[in-house]
C-alpha cells in the first residue's frame, strides 16, 4: 500500500452508463487535494478492503473534491462490487495520492484522445486540461451503446462538444477503419492516447503506428490478465545493488525485488503488486531488467532506466537501483 492515505467522504453518487457508477470525494479534514496532472490515478480502498487504481476524471484545475469512476466487473474479487453495493453518500473511504504514468506531452503538435467503455475516465481529464489550455485536440469515444457510455452529457456540452465524437456499436471487424478514419487528416507529430479493454488499444497502437503523422500512441492499462510483458530470458536468481548504501541482497528465485529488498529493511511502496500502477517504480543505475510490469511506456522500457519491483526481474546479474 502506498505510504500516504489519506481519509475522503464520497459527497455524491452518479450512475453515468450501464454499470459504471461515479463517485464525487472530499477530504475529511476539510483540506483542498493536492494537485494533479490529468491522466493520474489514485487507490481507492473499498469498503471490503481491496484496494484497486482508479483513473481520475475530474477537472485538475479543481482541487477542492475529486471525481472517479467505476465499472461493475463480473469478476470482481471485492474491489468494484465493493464500491457500487457499499458505498452510499456520506461513506469514508481511503484513498492515496495521484500517480501518473500516463501524462499528455507538453510540447506535442495535437492530440488524439481514443477511450472505450470505462476507458473514458482518464481521457476526461485529459480534455479538461487541453480545453482549459486551448491545446489542439480532438477525442474519439467508444461504446456499445449510447447506454454504455459515461459521461455523455458533460461529453455534450462546451466546453467539449466540438471536439467530440462518438462511435456506437462498432464491431471488432469494423474497428480498425473506424480508427483509421478517426487518425486520418492528423498533423505530422500528433500524440495519441488511449484507455480501454486491451484488444481495443492493440487495435489502437496498431493503426497509429502504422499512420504516418502519429509520433506516439500512448496507453493506460488496468488490469494485469490484459497486458503484455517480457518474458523469457530474466535469470532465475540475481543480485540488487542498492546505490545509497552500497548494500547487496540476492533475489533468489519465486522472490520479488521488494521482498528483499524489505529484508534488508528497505520499503518499497507498492499497491497492486501485479505490475500495473507503477507505485513501486524506482531508478536504474545499471544492470539490464526483464520488465515484467504493465505499465511502462515502449520508451521506458527501452531506455532501461527505471524498473517495477514487484514483478520485473533482472537479465543481468546484478542491478544497480537508486532506493
Ligand atoms: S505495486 Fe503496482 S506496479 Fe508494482
Amino acid at each position: 500500500m502506498q505510504a500516504n492515505t489519506f481519509k475522503v467522504r464520497v459527497d455524491s453518487i452518479r450512475d453515468e452508463a450501464h454499470g459504471i457508477r461515479s463517485f464525487r470525494i472530499t477530504r475529511v479534514d476539510g483540506q483542498p487535494f493536492d494537485s494533479y496532472e490529468a491522466g493520474a490515478h489514485i487507490d481507492v480502498t473499498a469498503p471490503s478492503g481491496i484496494t484497486r487504481q482508479y483513473s481520475l476524471c475530474s477537472d485538475p484545475a479543481l482541487n477542492d473534491s475529486q471525481l472517479f469512476a467505476v465499472k461493475r466487473e463480473r469478476e470482481s474479487r471485492g474491489g468494484s462490487r465493493s464500491l457500487h453495493d457499499d458505498v452510499g453518500i456520506g461513506s469514508e473511504l481511503l484513498v492515496g495520492q495521484p500517480r501518473n504514468l500516463f501524462r499528455l506531452v507538453k510540447d506535442a503538435h495535437a492530440h488524439v484522445l481514443i477511450g472505450a467503455g470505462i476507458g473514458i475516465t482518464p481521457l476526461l481529464s485529459m480534455a479538461y486540461q487541453l480545453a482549459a489550455n486551448s491545446q489542439r485536440f480532438v477525442l474519439h469515444y467508444f461504446a456499445r451503446s449510447e447506454a454504455h457510455a459515461a459521461f455523455l452529457p458533460v461529453l455534450s456540452q462546451e466546453p467539449f462538444s466540438g471536439n467530440v465524437q462518438f462511435h456506437f456499436g462498432i464491431g471488432s471487424d469494423d474497428l480498425a477503419a473506424s480508427l483509421r478514419g478517426c487518425l486520418a487528416g492528423t498533423a505530422r507529430g500528433t500524440h495519441v492516447y488511449t484507455c480501454g479493454p486491451a484488444p481495443f488499444m492493440d487495435e489502437v497502437v496498431a493503426v497509429g503506428e502504422a499512420t504516418s503523422t502519429i509520433a506516439e500512441v500512448h496507453l493506460e492499462r488496468f488490469g494485469a490478465d490484459t497486458a503484455v510483458s517480457e518474458t523469457g530470458t530474466a535469470l532465475d536468481e540475481f543480485d540488487v545493488k542498492v546505490l545509497g548504501s552500497g548494500k547487496i541482497v540476492h533475489v533468489g528465485k519465486g522472490e520479488t525485488i521488494v521482498s528483499a529488498l524489505a529484508n534488508i529493511g528497505i520499503e518499497i511502496d507498492t499497491s497492486c503488486g501485479e505490475g500495473v500502477c507503477g507505485t513501486c517504480m524506482v531508478d536504474v543505475v545499471e544492470g539490464d531488467p526483464e520488465h515484467r510490469d504493465h505499465c511502462l511506456s515502449k520508451a521506458e522500457r527501452a531506455s532501461n532506466k527505471v524498473i517495477c519491483c514487484c514483478v520485473s526481474r533482472s537479465r543481468s546479474p546484478l542491478l544497480v537501483l537508486d532506493v
